[in-house]
């Protein structure tokens, strides 16, 4: 009889999973309320994700919050969604700062409020020895956008002669969009059963691993997060190599 085999060690944990949190309206009107109920519980749901992150040993989560498309929302919506911003910027980073999480937000902040930029510079300032986790709200976000303003930057470099075109390589790319010094996700979870990526992180997720589940984000779980890490796990990554 032989001895028993050790047990494997477990995985290591995703560094970075990018969620986007959708179907707050869907839950809300699902229970005949407003859809603000749903941008309500959704915020809430937050915490759900931050804890499971950090339970999980996960370094960098990356939630899209609000993107530049959703400034087509009727303005009620929109006046709702930024109140909801306004109060979880003002009360929860203490919160953050008590579990070593560290904020950063990416994202078009000139479109938002002058008084949530500020909000914003304030959080980010006082959560910024927390090194457990990072938690990067993706605030008026499109991914198109931000490499837009990339090329822009590049562009504005060569023409002051900064640069020349032919160094331009991905790494430089990279280097020009909000997310620098972020590794890439490697996990993409949404929410809600859409199955998009409605212009997240597109030059980010080239290699992410996607998963898509029904919960809606009001409903989302610990066990929710467990799951798709799970999923995760049980995929074979290739980058483009041969299988097996
Ligand atoms: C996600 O929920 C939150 C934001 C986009 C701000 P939705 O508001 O998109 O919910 P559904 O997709 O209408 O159910
Ligand atoms: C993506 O959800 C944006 C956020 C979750 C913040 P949407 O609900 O705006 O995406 P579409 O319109 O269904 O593609
Ligand atoms: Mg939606």
């Amino acid at each position: 009889m032989g001895v028993f085999p050790l047990a494997a060690p477990p995985p290591p944990p995703p560094a970075h999973v990018a969620i986007i949190m959708d179907g707050n309206g869907r839950w809300a009107l699902g229970r005949g309320l407003r859809r603000i109920a749903g941008h309500k519980r959704g915020a809430e749901a937050v915490r759900t994700a931050i804890e499971s992150a950090l339970r999980l040993g996960i370094s960098y989560l990356t939630l899209f919050g609000f993107s530049s498309e959703n400034w087509k929302r009727p303005e009620a919506e929109v006046r709702d969604l930024m109140g909801l911003l306004r109060y979880y910027l003002s009360n929860e980073i203490a919160y953050l700062n008590e579990r070593g999480v560290r904020l950063q937000v990416i994202g078009d902040r000139a479109r938002l409020h002058p008084d949530i930029g500020a909000l914003i510079e304030k959080g980010e300032r006082a959560t910024a020895a927390g090194r457990r986790l990072t938690l990067v709200i993706a605030l008026s976000y499109g991914g198109r956008s931000e490499i837009a303003s990339a090329a822009r930057r590049l562009a504005e470099r060569v023409a002051a002669g900064e640069i020349r075109p032919h160094e331009i390589d991905e790494t430089m790319i990279a280097g020009h969009l909000e997310t620098c010094g972020i590794p890439d996700p490697d996990l993409l979870i949404r929410t809600s059963g859409e199955k998009r990526i409605s212009n997240f992180l597109l030059w980010q997720c080239a290699y992410a691993e996607l998963v898509f589940i029904d919960t809606l984000w009001p409903d989302f779980t610990r066990q929710d997060f467990e799951q798709a890490v799970r999923e995760y796990h049980g995929r074979e990554r290739r980058y483009g190599a041969a299988s097996g």
